[in-house]
C-alpha cells in the first residue's frame, strides 16, 4: 500500500444510517478546506488495526443538501460486513467522533460523462455513495438523470434523507426487496433498450453488479461505468503467461514472471508504482502505455482509456511484451 499523498482528519461526526451503516463525516482537524473532488470519487482510509480500505465520497462536493462548496468536509458510509475482514469492524468499533484518521486524497475512477445526454444511476446497497454524490452533482447542474436505488427495506436504506431531497426525489426510483412489489424495478426491462447518449453507472455487491452486466449485455462498452467493492470472484488478477515490460522512458526491459505481477516485477528492480486496492478497482496503479497491446485485467478503466493505459496491479501483455512510458 502506498501511503503518498496522505493526509489527517478529524472524524468530525459520526451517524447511523442503517442497523449496518454508519456515516462518517471527515474534516480537516484545524478546519481547513480539503483537496477538491468530483462526485464519484473515493478516499483510502487507513484506520486503526493496520487496515486500508477505500470508501466512495457520499456528497457532491456542491450538495443540494448543503448548499455551496462543502470541500470543508467528506462523507463516507462504511457497512459492517458479516464476513468483515477487520475494515469495517475497525470502522464501526474502534473509531469514535474526534478521533484522527489518516486518508488518502480523492482518486476518481468512476467520473460522471459529458458526452452523456442522460445518466441512468443503478445503486445496490451501501453502493449508493458515489451515485448518490452523482446525483447530486447531476441536479445541481439541471441535467438529465435517472437514480434506481435497490435496497431491502426502508429500515436498510442509507441516506434517505438525501435521497429524499426535493432536487433529487423526482429523478429517484427506489425498488425495495420487502416493499410495495409493483415499485419493484424489473434489471431486465429497463436495460432493455437503450436511448441513444444514455450512460449507466453502476455500484453495488456482486450479485446485484452480475445482474446488471447481464442485463446490459448488449450496451456499448464505453456507455457502461461500474465502480466495483471486489474483484468479480472469477477474476484472475495476479497470474499468467510470462511476458516482459518495455520501459520507453528508461529504456530497459523487465521480466515478469508467471505468477508475477507487472507492478510486483517494477518493485522487484526498484521502480515505485504506488498502489492500493491491488484488485483492479481503485486506479492507483494506472500508467500511460500501449493499452492496445495488453490484456486488460481491472474494472475502472473505460473502453477508451483502455487504448492508452494500463493497471500494472493485474493486466498483462496479449503477446510477449508490453510497452509502458515510464
Ligand atoms: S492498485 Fe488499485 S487498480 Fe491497481
Amino acid at each position: 500500500m502506498s501511503l503518498e499523498r496522505t493526509l489527517t482528519v478529524r472524524v468530525a461526526r459520526i451517524s447511523r444510517q442503517t442497523p449496518e451503516i454508519l456515516a462518517f463525516e471527515l474534516a480537516h482537524p484545524w478546519g481547513r478546506p480539503l483537496p477538491s473532488y468530483e462526485a464519484g470519487a473515493h478516499i483510502d482510509v487507513h484506520m486503526p488495526g493496520g487496515f486500508s480500505r477505500q470508501y466512495s465520497l457520499a456528497r457532491a462536493p456542491s450538495s443540494p443538501n448543503e448548499g455551496g462548496n462543502v470541500t470543508g468536509s467528506y462523507v463516507i458510509g462504511v457497512k459492517r460486513e458479516g464476513a468483515s475482514r477487520g475494515g469495517s469492524a475497525s470502522m464501526h468499533e474502534r473509531v469514535r467522533e474526534g478521533d484522527l484518521l489518516p486518508i488518502s486524497a480523492p482518486r476518481n475512477t468512476f467520473p460522471l460523462r459529458d458526452e452523456a445526454t442522460h445518466h441512468l444511476l443503478l445503486a445496490g446497497g451501501i453502493g449508493m455513495t458515489p451515485l448518490l454524490a452523482m446525483a447530486q452533482a447531476l441536479a445541481a447542474r439541471g441535467a438529465a438523470f435517472t437514480l434506481c436505488v435497490f435496497a431491502r427495506s426502508e429500515e436498510h436504506l442509507a441516506f434517505a434523507d438525501a435521497l429524499r431531497h426535493p432536487a433529487l426525489a423526482p429523478h429517484l426510483r427506489l425498488h425495495l426487496d420487502q416493499g410495495d412489489a409493483t415499485q419493484r424495478i424489473d434489471l431486465r426491462a429497463l436495460l432493455a433498450e437503450r436511448a441513444p447518449g444514455t450512460h449507466l453507472y453502476v455500484c453495488g455487491p456482486g450479485g446485484f453488479m452480475q445482474a446488471v452486466r447481464e442485463a446490459s449485455a448488449h450496451w456499448p462498452e464505453d456507455a457502461l461505468h461500474a465502480e466495483y467493492f471486489a474483484a468479480p470472484t472469477d477474476a484472475n488478477t495476479t497470474t499468467g503467461l510470462p511476458f516482459t515490460l518495455r520501459l520507453a522512458q528508461r529504456g530497459i526491459s523487465v521480466p515478469v514472471a508467471a505468477d508475477q505481477t507487472a507492478v510486483d516485477a517494477l518493485h522487484e528492480v526498484g521502480i515505485d508504482i504506488p498502489v492500493s486496492c491491488q484488485q483492479g478497482l481503485c486506479g492507483t496503479c494506472v500508467v500511460e502505455g500501449d493499452g492496445e497491446g495488453a490484456e486488460h485485467r481491472d474494472f475502472c478503466l473505460t473502453g477508451s482509456e483502455r487504448r492508452h493505459k494500463v493497471a500494472l496491479c493485474c493486466s498483462r501483455a496479449k503477446g510477449t511484451e508490453l510497452v509502458l512510458q515510464l
